[in-house]
């Protein structure tokens, strides 16, 4: 990968890391209900059409060299394709999701046996509401936490303490970004991309401090999902229709992905929320 490292605008490439990810194919995909500003149940939605999305998702990391592993996915819970909200694993721990709506609520019980399984045995649910990597995303040493419309704040506090690592918390003030991985995505240890727009004057005033050279998405980016992204440090595989960001990440030496995310923008979802990280001890 470094060998076709052709010399970015910037000068400097960017090296990628191999990943654990977890998926889980949309064979039941459907929109029947509305928990996000996104979801029309009155709106056709095609399981064929979210499983071939899907798949060249799946293939494009598998291609990338990441290990990619699978969840069955379950009749009657169409959001499970949306791993990312399963759980947050760090440092080999993971800490299931308690989902805020009913409809999402059973989806818990199958990422908790399949961690158990999978070798975290003492992967627990939270106590407090708090939806996955949805909502907690590890940049470095540092675990950025969202709230707002989804995860409860006691949550933010539960995973300082499971985790041991300092927890930023961050308040989502769009409904249309309801989760912080629609509004924000780590492209390295301390490199992020965000849509300011999205975040209570204090928390942005958090994100400017912290990361004063953070890539900003214009209006037209965000909307068509393209904060919704899956970074190894320099592939970056977003919605293709944030075009915008793919120039400005180019300009960083990232080498943007265009993936079709359409069915699955349906139901409030692109990229980064069919993919949730395992992270063992090593890998940080
Ligand atoms: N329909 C799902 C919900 O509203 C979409 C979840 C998208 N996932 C994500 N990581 N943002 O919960």
């Amino acid at each position: 990968m470094q060998a076709e490292a052709k010399s970015q605008a910037s000068g400097s490439a960017r090296t990628a890391h191999r990943r654990n990810y977890l998926m889980c194919k949309p064979t039941y995909y459907d929109v029947n209900y509305s928990i996000n500003p996104w979801m029309n149940p009155d709106k056709p939605t095609s399981a064929g059409l979210a499983v071939s999305q899907w798949q060249r998702l799946h293939d494009t990391l598998v291609g990338l060299g990441h290990e990619v592993e699978l969840i069955d996915p379950e009749p009657g819970l169409p959001d499970m394709v949306f791993a990312a909200n399963g759980a947050t694993v760090v440092d080999g721990r993971a800490l299931v999701a308690r989902f805020r709506y009913g409809q999402r609520a059973d989806e818990a019980t199958y990422y908790l046996k399949w961690l158990q399984e999978h070798g975290y045995p003492e992967a627990r649910q939270a106590e407090y509401t708090g939806e996955g990597e949805g909502d907690f995303l590890l940049v470095g040493d540092v675990i950025l936490a969202g709230s707002g419309f989804r995860t409860d704040v006691r949550a933010h506090a539960e995973a300082a303490e499971f985790f041991g690592r300092t927890v930023v918390g961050l308040t989502l003030v769009d409904p249309h970004f309801y989760h912080l991985d629609t509004a924000l995505a780590v492209l390295g240890d301390d490199d992020i991309m965000y849509n300011p727009r999205a975040f209570s004057p204090e928390s942005l005033e958090v994100l400017e401090e912290r990361y004063p050279d953070a890539i900003l998405a214009a209006e037209a980016d965000a909307a068509v999902f393209g904060l919704n992204a899956v970074s190894d440090g320099r592939n970056v595989i977003l919605p293709q229709e944030a075009v915008g960001l793919m120039a400005q990440l180019r300009e960083r030496g990232y080498e943007p992905i265009g993936a079709d995310m359409s069915e699955l923008l349906k139901a409030g979802g692109a990229s980064k929320c069919c993919v949730l990280e395992l992270r063992t001890k090593e890998s940080g």
